[in-house]
């Protein structure tokens, strides 16, 4: 057998595995793909809808709807605490510290209200927001990754469950990695799911303390720019990245240059433990977006709620009466 006949008969094997496991049932606990194929068979491409529509109006959000995801499952697994409003006699996560500039709600209050009206009680919060992450990053010409579903919505949501949960931006890459092994991803994971910082924006109260303490790991350029952005106050802004709404390997150029945005992003470069892999994604932006694909996979299975577990909300903002 020549080599090319080897190649494309090991092509027609890798489609044939990835159409297999599309239509299998259960393949990560109880989640499976094509989950709503008898119940709700359109969802996925009602999902695919409002976001594209969402994007077209504003492509910032993208980066917004991945977060979301990723501080949904970070805090009492995913289950779509995140998108709970506080109510009397309890704050919420939305309105914990670290999630006060999250954003693209209404993104998903859309897609669940035009995924309510075909199929009612039937498609997750958790999913939807699992589903609208991945669409999201794949419009902003990121990897495309299946997404198993059947995840179930919780019903607590409390505003101090985020405070050891989600990690803050501070230069410690030893504490970013036990955030991470808390919820079962490895350091691999950290440093391919930090950059999901392709997408995106953090606001000068985030990073102004890199401009004070860093200096030897900030390039002075960027040190000088953000300096002057950091002028306008706490709730300026800057992107992570040159090209903040695409999705590609520039977040880890930028840190081999010393032009990361965060602590805790130029740390990943910093560090011995990390170094070597941001390197990799630098050179090799095929092998972030498998490794992303990857880490967004197990994030996307943390600490679900399936079976009689949790609740299917009939809207994302309030646990169902
Ligand atoms: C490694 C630990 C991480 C830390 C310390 C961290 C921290 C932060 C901070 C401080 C911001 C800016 C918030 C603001 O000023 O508005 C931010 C934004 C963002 N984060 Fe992370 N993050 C981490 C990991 C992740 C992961 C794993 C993802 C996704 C898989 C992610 C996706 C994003 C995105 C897309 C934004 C921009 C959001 C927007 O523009 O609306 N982050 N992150």
């Amino acid at each position: 057998m020549s080599a090319g006949q080897m190649k494309r008969g090991f092509v027609r094997l890798l489609i044939l595995v990835q159409v297999a496991a599309a239509l299998a049932g259960p393949v990560a606990g109880e989640l499976s793909m094509g989950y709503y194929g008898m119940t709700c068979p359109f969802a996925e491409y009602i999902v695919r809808n409002v976001v594209g529509e969402a994007l077209m109006k504003d492509p910032t959000l993208a980066g917004s709807l991945l977060r979301l995801h990723f501080h949904d499952c970070f805090v009492q697994g995913c289950d779509a605490s995140v998108l709970l409003d506080s109510a009397d006699g309890n704050t919420a996560e939305k309105d914990a510290p670290a999630n006060q500039s999250l954003r693209g709600f209404e993104v998903i209050d859309s897609i669940k209200e035009a995924v309510e009206a075909q199929c009612p009680g039937v498609v997750s919060c958790a999913d939807v927001l699992a589903l609208a992450a991945r669409d999201a990053v794949f419009m902003a010409r990121g990897p495309y990754y299946g997404v198993p579903l059947g995840r179930r919505d919780g019903t607590r949501s409390v505003a101090s469950d985020t405070f050891l949960a989600l990690p803050p931006p501070i230069n410690n890459v030893t504490l970013l990695i036990q955030i991470f092994a808390n919820v079962s991803l490895d350091v691999h994971d950290m440093v391919a799911l930090s950059g999901g910082h392709t997408l995106g924006i953090a606001h000068c109260a985030n990073f102004k303390a890199r401009l004070q303490a860093e200096t030897e790991t900030l390039d002075s350029s960027l040190a000088t720019s953000l300096g002057s952005v950091c002028q306008g106050g706490d709730s300026a802004t800057a992107p992570f990245d040159r090209t903040s709404t695409r999705f590609d390997a520039v977040y880890y150029r930028e840190l081999t240059s010393r032009r990361g945005l965060l602590s805790s992003d130029q740390a990943l470069f910093e560090s011995p433990e990390t170094r070597e892999m941001v390197s990799m994604f630098a050179m090799n932006p095929s092998y972030f977006f498998y490794a992303f694909q990857q880490g967004m996979y197990k994030m996307g299975q943390i600490n679900l709620k399936v079976g009689d577990e949790g609740e299917i909300r009939r809207t994302c903002r309030v646990i169902n009466s």
